[in-house]
C-alpha cells in the first residue's frame, strides 16, 4: 500500500451521472486486481475528513481510469492523494465459468475490472441491476455481458435458474441495504441449491473507512467465529457464508 500522487490526466462523461477519469500516477500502478481500490483526497485540506473510495475500473500502460459519479467535480491536470491500492483481489476461481453479479442500489463500478479478466478466459456472466442501479448506462458495460434490469430484488424474475446456474456469486449493496440484502440472497442460495459451498457467494462491504490500513476499526465486519475483521484490508468481498449476518443485522438494527 502506498500513498502518492496522481494526476487527472483526461475526464470522459459516459452518461449523466458516470464519468471516467484517466489518472497518471508515479510510480506507475502495474498490479492492481478486480476488488482492489484506492482511497483518495482531493483537496489540501481535512475537509471532507473522510477520502473517497475510488474504483479502478480499467488498468492502461500508465494510467488508471476510475469511475465517479458526475455530481463531483474535477479538472484536468488537478492533483490527487491516493492511498491504496487497498484491499484484497475478489477471490475469482479459475474455474468459474458462469459468473453472477448483482448489483443493489448502487452502480456495478466495482465488477468491471474483474470482469476483464473472466470475460477474458471466456467466462460467462450475468448482470443484474436492481433499484437505483438500473440508472447504470449500459454503454459503459462490456458488450459480452447479459445485462438484466430490476425494480426490485422480488421482480428479478429468473433469481432462482441464474443462482443454481453460476459457479461464483458476487453482490454489491452500499450500507444499510447490503446486510438485509445479502441476508435475502444467503437464504434463497441456500433453497435453490440446498447447500451453499464455501467460496460460492460474496457480498462486498463497503463501510465509511477513515484509515484504510486497519488501524482504526471503523470498517470492521462480524464472522461466524467471531473474529471481526477490518474490510479496508481483509475485504472487500467476504464469503457470506463466514459473515454472521444475522448479529450483524441486530446490531444495526440496535444502533
Ligand atoms: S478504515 Fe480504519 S480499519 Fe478499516
Amino acid at each position: 500500500m502506498h500513498q502518492r500522487q496522481a494526476v487527472i490526466e483526461r475526464i470522459r462523461r459516459v452518461s449523466a451521472g458516470v464519468q471516467r477519469l484517466e489518472l497518471a500516477v508515479e510510480p506507475p500502478q502495474r498490479a492492481l486486481s478486480g476488488g482492489q481500490f484506492f482511497l483518495a483526497r482531493t483537496t489540501a485540506t481535512y475537509d471532507p475528513y473522510l477520502r473517497e473510495a475510488w474504483l479502478p475500473v480499467a488498468l492502461n500502460d500508465k494510467t488508471i481510469v476510475v469511475e465517479r459519479p458526475t455530481r463531483y467535480q474535477y479538472l484536468p491536470n488537478q492533483v490527487v492523494d491516493l492511498l491504496g491500492p487497498l484491499g484484497k483481489p475478489f477471490p475469482l476461481r479459475n474455474s468459474a465459468r458462469a459468473l453472477l453479479l448483482i448489483a443493489y442500489e448502487a452502480a456495478p463500478s466495482i465488477f468491471l475490472l474483474m470482469l476483464q479478466s473472466a470475460l477474458a478466459r471466456n467466462s460467462a456472466a450475468t448482470l443484474v441491476l436492481i433499484g437505483q442501479a438500473q440508472q447504470y448506462p449500459l454503454e459503459a458495460l462490456p458488450s459480452a455481458l447479459e445485462v438484466i434490469r430490476a425494480e426490485h430484488y422480488e421482480t428479478w424474475a429468473e433469481r432462482a435458474q441464474h443462482i443454481a446456474w453460476a459457479d461464483q456469486i458476487f453482490a454489491v449493496a452500499p450500507p444499510p441495504y447490503d446486510l438485509p440484502a445479502y441476508m435475502r440472497l444467503l437464504e434463497d442460495a441456500q433453497r435453490v441449491r440446498h447447500a451453499v459451498s464455501a467460496e460460492l457467494l460474496y457480498g462486498i462491504f463497503q463501510p465509511p473507512m477513515p484509515c484504510g490500513i486497519g488501524a482504526c476499526q471503523a470498517c470492521l465486519v462480524r464472522l461466524q467465529n467471531g473474529d471481526e475483521v477490518p474490510a479496508c484490508t481483509e475485504g472487500m468481498a467476504f464469503d457470506l457464508t463466514r459473515v454472521n449476518l444475522l448479529q450483524s443485522l441486530a446490531d444495526s438494527a440496535g444502533a
